[in-house]
């Protein structure tokens, strides 16, 4: 038997699910409320005997892997080592490189340990406890949930007590939980005399602390883990293991640049917020939370930084199929600030954010005076790449409309400016240029994007190729048939070859290939194996949509046209089409 099987035969379904969702036996299944769309009666079905569920309301089924993938927000091979632990089964290797995993075993558990020797700290020491009860004005289950804590004004506190548990130097400094002393040859602990954040990832492991010094700002306020084998401050998501619950149940995330903003919101029962902790909001960030919720709500801070944050937050997410929304902070610089006014100026906040278009015309008036010619000049040049990563016809329409009404133009000029060449992105080089006469001459689709991005990917690390397996070559979109055909025969590890196979797409390939690197420089092999399969489930998943949506408009056609025999055939392939999800 396999891992997969094993882990699913060990596990019963009506128990791992009943853990999230409360079910009710009915017959040989058990029933019970859709966790994925509020409703009255129940439409969610657990069949033991099948080993499956599915969801009548949002359509969604699967057996127990995908519900923990739905409910974590997991990727495949998570969900799965999390059901496996839960098995008791242990997974063969999946790589080579099982020194890698161990290793980082390694990390986790002494970021682990270093976290309930900071948590344990802090209920020892009063000036740190009352920085965050009296100062902060947070709550204990609030200190508890985070498991907030505070390192000791020590050099080697916590190298002496990680040491007395069997770590050595080496993995310390690799955890990024010491560093090296310049003279001889020990350790120091990296964080002294602050209070601690430690930041969980989507299983809830410890992959890293944020550290902010109590009150005075002589020193720099926050010090965080620098780049370790476990953490990368573009992926990890301040908050997340602690609201992904809130996320999925609002269907909505709201995004904020602090971790203090963070905690100040759950402190008053708002749930569903995490923090990008004072980084923009970067491509990993977005696609992990999308996950979890297609709603993003944007809360950063009022100052400069925080609206050019916000602007490349807008841009990036365009490129996924997010919806996302702006809260504009008024007399306060951030979240935390407007909530010491209380909830209710949180909760009028939270009803005046703004559709990301809208918010981008709002400070774009703000920002140029529309009366003047540069004025007008200026602001339609900075509204123009949000108007061109619009996709939706109705949107296009209803925004050129909207702009040439404040620039005081004609629709026509604002459709010409919209499809003429300079495709130069204002805000962050985020789109394809040059390269692919075909891609850059019009917005892509979902399919089209979602291809680029794993392309990108497999391009920069072959590590990922494997993942391609799964991808039927007359399911790509023709822009990027070729290149997928080259791929998937590609086995030398030359990429000059692999360029001389496709002339006519070779700058595109070395775009794609460049930014792939960049992108993902910081990430491990092991994350970026799983997020190519990750991203080839996702394709899979668009095209499967696509060709129902397709399946759907030709029946309606056949059914006008009095075809039955047609509408008929059709019918059996959308049928097979659902029985295969
Ligand atoms: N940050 C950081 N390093 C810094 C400053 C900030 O990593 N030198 C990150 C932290 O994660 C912080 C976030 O950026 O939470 C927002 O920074 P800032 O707005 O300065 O912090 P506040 O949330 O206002 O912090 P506080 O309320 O604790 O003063
Ligand atoms: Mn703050």
């Amino acid at each position: 038997m396999n891992d997969v099987d094993e882990v699913k035969s060990r596990l019963d379904i009506v128990d791992v699910i009943g853990g999230y969702v409360p079910l009710k036996q009915a017959g040989h299944s058990f029933k019970g409320l859709s966790p994925f769309k509020s409703e009255k009666t129940p439409s969610f079905i657990v069949s033991p005997d099948k080993n499956i569920w599915h969801d009548f309301s949002s359509g969604k089924g699967g057996d127990v892997i995908t519900f923990v993938m739905e409910m974590e927000g997991l990727s495949f091979p998570e969900a799965l080592e999390m059901l496996a632990k839960r098995a008791g089964v242990k997974l063969k290797p999946r790589s080579k490189n099982t020194d890698e995993t161990s290793s980082k075993n390694n990390l986790f558990e002494a970021n682990d340990r270093a976290m309930a020797y900071y948590h344990l700290a802090l209920s020892k020491n009063t000036e740190a406890k009352d920085y965050f009860l009296k100062t902060r004005r947070l709550s204990t289950e609030i200190i508890k949930k985070f498991k907030l804590g505070y390192s000791p004004d020590t050099w080697e506190g916590l190298t002496n007590y990680l040491k007395s548990k069997g770590f050595d130097k080496k993995g310390l400094i690799e955890a990024g939980l010491c560093a090296r002393s310049t003279r001889g040859d020990g350790a120091y602990d990296l964080f002294r005399g602050r209070v601690m954040f430690p930041v969980f990832d989507m299983q809830n492991r410890v992959v890293g602390f944020s550290a902010r010094v109590l009150g005075g700002e002589k020193v720099a306020k926050y010090i965080n883990t620098p780049q370790t084998p476990i953490y990368n401050k573009s992926f990890a998501i301040y908050g997340l293991s602690q609201s992904k619950e809130a996320i999925r149940a609002n269907d909505r995330v709201v995004v904020v640049e602090g971790n203090m903003d963070v905690l100040a919101l759950h402190n008053a029962g708002f749930e569903n917020v995490v923090a990008c902790s004072g980084t923009a909001l970067t491509e990993l960030q977005v696609r992990q939370l999308s996950r979890l919720t297609k709603n993003i709500t944007l809360c950063f801070d009022g100052d400069e930084a925080g609206i050019s944050a916000t602007l490349r937050a807008i841009e990036l997410a365009g490129n996924s199929d997010a919806k996302v929304d702006v809260i504009a902070l008024r007399g306060a610089k951030d979240p935390d600030e407007l909530l010491s006014k209380g909830k209710d100026a949180w909760n009028k906040a939270v009803k005046s954010a703004k559709y990301a278009p809208d918010f981008v015309i709002y400070y774009g008036k703000q920002k140029y005076d529309t009366n003047s010619a540069p004025g007008k000049k200026q602001f339609t040049r900075f509204i123009m790449p949000m108007l061109r990563n619009l996709s939706d016809d109705i949107e296009i329409q209803h925004y050129v409309k909207k702009v040439a009404q404040i620039v005081d133009s004609t629709e026509e000029s604002i459709k010409k400016l919209l499809s003429s060449d300079d495709q130069r992105p204002l805000l962050a080089n985020s789109t394809v240029t040059d390269a692919e006469p075909q891609a850059s001459a019009r917005k892509l689709s979902l399919q089209e994007k979602q291809e680029q991005e794993l392309l990108e990917l497999c391009l920069a690390y072959p590590v990922t190729l494997p993942a391609l397996k799964d991808i039927k070559l007359s399911q790509t979109t023709e822009l990027h048939r070729n290149i997928f055909k080259s791929l998937k025969k590609y086995v030398g590890k030359d990429f000059a070859s692999l360029i001389k196979q496709l002339p006519k797409e070779a700058n595109y390939v070395k775009i794609l290939s460049l930014r792939g690197e960049q992108q993902y420089a910081d990430v491990s092999a092991h994350d970026i194996r799983l997020e190519a399969f990750t991203q080839v489930a996702r394709i899979q998943e668009t095209n499967r949509q696509n060709l129902k949506r397709s399946l759907t408009k030709q029946i309606a056609e056949a059914e006008e046209a009095g075809d039955m025999q047609k509408s008929k055939q059709l019918l059996i392939q959308y049928q097979e089409l659902l029985n295969e999800e």
